[in-house]
């Protein structure tokens, strides 16, 4: 039998119509039992029952095999029937209306996820046609100057995927519109041709260009570069943004970098495409290129995912105005830096090259420069290190410059601990090592620093921070604040953006106990966006969810019903939120301190990653006071 594809709302007044007792009764014989009904399990042998039917929950479940659902599960486990075949019945049986979807609606929902798959389509398709285009007589030069300037191997070309955009004005254009019957709407919205300013039609964005496609980290292609044979400006023209090509969260190789930096848990970031390819080529492979603006945010947060340790390395170009530069490129992540939240090295390579040019420079360019990699210096020394060059500190007036640059740089560091580490390191490099005047210098550095008032942190040696919350006691905080959340999230449906936007903003998950529901939830928000379904809509969406995950069924049915004390708890949802949501942070901060306070103890002072942890640590500590005030402050106003 062909079963039409039925309209949500039939199914919904199919739910809320058929009723669990009648229909199990047609099979099980039931015995009322307090509000329950027992009987003996259909699906498994037994000779005393543990086969429950709620009239309540409109639910059945055995504790016996652990089966359990709604009546429309019932009917397709006991008859091994499909949804629709059982929908449909029940339709029938309890005189429920049937509407199919109709076309208008199916089509608009196809309309919209076919729309970014056509889109991926035609880039892959373009992908392809630029890459033939290489290998044609039109493409020689191109291929040519790939192999013979920029050294590149075949098998590079070709994972890569480079290619070649032929100088004609429609040839792309006329090939995916005119041969491939691409709408002529998506093939710009590709950002592939542009529509000409006077008398109609389009034109190829590039033109006579050598292709670099842009792949996002699944490995689809989103955007291309495409980068000039002559003098032509810009040197490098690039897609625009599109639905899918969004350049402050994209990195250039990421999705062929992803693997090396989690097994070296460890990121290279450069400007250029070609130093990227370069690089990949010369077998380093954990480096993705920024395309050629600042590092924002996003692009950082791609990255950070796939490096446990947070730790990126920087190499742009030196030979562009020192450390304004530094500064420029290291954009956004300025801050996350001074926070300790990424261990941020900086690598300039000698006499200004980048890395491609680096790397082809002498035989064994590649080995140099991983030396080069593996000795970077930390940010912040490398700040220090550049206050000294190009000055002379026998000379007094320069020796005041360079000293009061690095009391600025010391005031920036946030713990008390490394502070000192890297106050001595100063003195030492102001008193070139001569231990009496280093002695001296210390405690100047020391006053100045002092002056600039920015105080030293007091807390360093206090013992009683070190001790650990139970974790038993940020289990109970953990499962009360996700039980709150869950039946604000269920019951007052004004309130489920909320939830969301908060969880996700502060990159929050929910723990093992409540997971699935609140993946359940977000896939829901994902799958339906703009539809609010009602509390009831709610529940019984998670009634047949939960029929899915027989064995977990308890886990989160008491969520369903709000007793006069849930309600008075959820009063006033928005504070609530606010204070669940920093609970959930709070217990995920105390995890890591947690564990960076074992790290750093069990690390030697002179090892590597020992101020790393203790800054992390104090980091956590200090976000741990602050989440408690969050609470607080939100449990009085409530
Ligand atoms: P660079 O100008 O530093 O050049 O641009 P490069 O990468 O060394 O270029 P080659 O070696 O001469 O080919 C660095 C990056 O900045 C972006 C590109 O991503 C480039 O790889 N860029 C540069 C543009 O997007 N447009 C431009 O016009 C120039
Ligand atoms: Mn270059």
């Amino acid at each position: 039998m062909q079963i039409p594809r039925l309209h949500p709302d039939t199914i919904e007044q199919v739910k809320e119509r058929a009723d669990i007792v009648d229909v199990v009764s047609e099979y099980v014989v039931l015995r009322k039992r307090g509000k329950d009904y027992q009987g003996l399990c259909p699906f498994h042998e037994e000779k005393t029952p543990s086969f429950t039917v709620s009239p309540g929950k409109q639910m059945f479940y055995c504790f016996g095999c652990q089966a359990g659902g709604n009546a429309i599960k019932f009917l397709m486990e006991v008859g091994k029937r499909a949804f629709g075949e059982v929908v449909l019945d029940l339709a029938r049986r309890y005189q429920v209306p049937v509407q199919t979807l109709e076309p208008a609606q199916r089509q608009e929902l196809q309309r919209q996820i076919s729309q970014r798959e056509q889109l991926y389509e035609i880039l892959a398709v373009t992908t392809s046609f630029y890459q033939h285009a290489l290998r044609q007589p039109q493409g020689n030069l191109a291929l040519e100057y790939l192999k013979s300037e920029r050294g590149l191997a075949e098998e590079t070309i070709q994972s890569f995927q480079l290619g070649y955009a032929p100088s004609g004005w429609e040839i792309l254009y006329k090939y995916l519109v005119e041969q491939k019957s691409f709408p002529v709407q998506l093939v710009e919205q590709a950002g592939l041709i542009v529509p000409r300013k006077s008398g109609g039609g389009y034109y190829d964005r590039f033109r006579d260009r050598l292709i670099i496609p842009i792949h996002d980290t699944q490995g689809r292609v989103i955007g291309f570069g495409g980068r000039t044979l002559t003098d032509e400006q810009p040197k490098y023209l690039n897609s625009p943004e599109t639905e899918l090509f969004d350049k402050g969260r994209t990195l250039f190789a990421l999705d062929k970098a992803k693997d090396a930096i989690g097994k070296q848990d460890q990121a290279v970031v450069v400007e250029g495409y070609f130093d990227a390819i370069a690089l990949h080529e010369a077998g380093i492979n954990n480096v993705v290129a920024s395309l050629g603006t600042a590092l924002s945010l996003n692009q950082v947060k791609q990255l950070l995912r796939y490096t446990d340790s947070k730790r990126i390395i920087l190499n742009f170009d030196a030979d562009a105005a020192g450390t304004n530069a530094a500064e420029r490129a290291i954009g956004e992540i300025a801050n996350l830096a001074y926070q300790g939240e990424v261990q941020l090295r900086i690598l300039n390579l000698p006499k200004g090259k980048d890395a491609d040019e680096f790397v082809k420079s002498k035989t064994d360019g590649a080995a140099q420069y991983q030396e080069l990699l593996d000795h970077a210096p930390l940010w912040l020394d490398w700040q220090i290190q550049q206050t000294l060059v190009n000055r002379d500190i026998s000379q007094s007036d320069q020796f005041q410059q360079v000293a009061q640059q690095m009391v600025k740089l010391l005031s920036n560091i946030e713990n008390a601990a490394s502070q000192t580490q890297y106050l001595e390191l100063c003195a030492k490099l102001l008193g070139k090592d001569d231990s009496r005047s280093v002695t001296l210098l210390i405690e100047s550095l020391r006053k100045q620093l002092k002056k600039l008032n920015l105080p030293l942190q007091p807390k360093t040696n206090n013992q009683q921070q070190f001790i650990p919350v139970p974790a038993k006691t940020d289990r109970d905080l953990l499962k009360q604040a996700e039980i709150l959340l869950l039946k604000i999230y269920i019951h007052c449906p004004q309130y489920r953006e909320d939830i969301l936007f908060a969880l996700e903003d502060r990159d929050l998950l929910f723990s093992l106990q409540y997971h699935l529901v609140w993946q359940y939830f977000q896939e829901l928000a994902l799958k339906s966006p703009g539809i609010i379904y009602t509390s009831e809509e709610i529940i019984s969406l998670l009634q047949d969810f939960s029929v899915k995950l027989p064995k977990n069924i308890a886990n989160f049915i008491h969520l369903f019903h709000l007793d006069e004390k849930s309600q008075l708890e959820i009063l006033k949802p928005h504070l609530v939120i606010r204070t669940a949501v920093a609970s959930l942070e709070r217990v995920k901060c105390e995890l890591q301190r947690r564990y960076c306070l074992q790290k750093w103890r069990n690390l030697e002072k002179s090892a590597k990653d020992w101020v790393f942890y203790y800054q992390q640590f104090h980091q956590a500590d200090r976000r741990i006071h602050e989440l408690d005030l969050e609470r607080y402050s939100s449990l009085e106003s409530s």
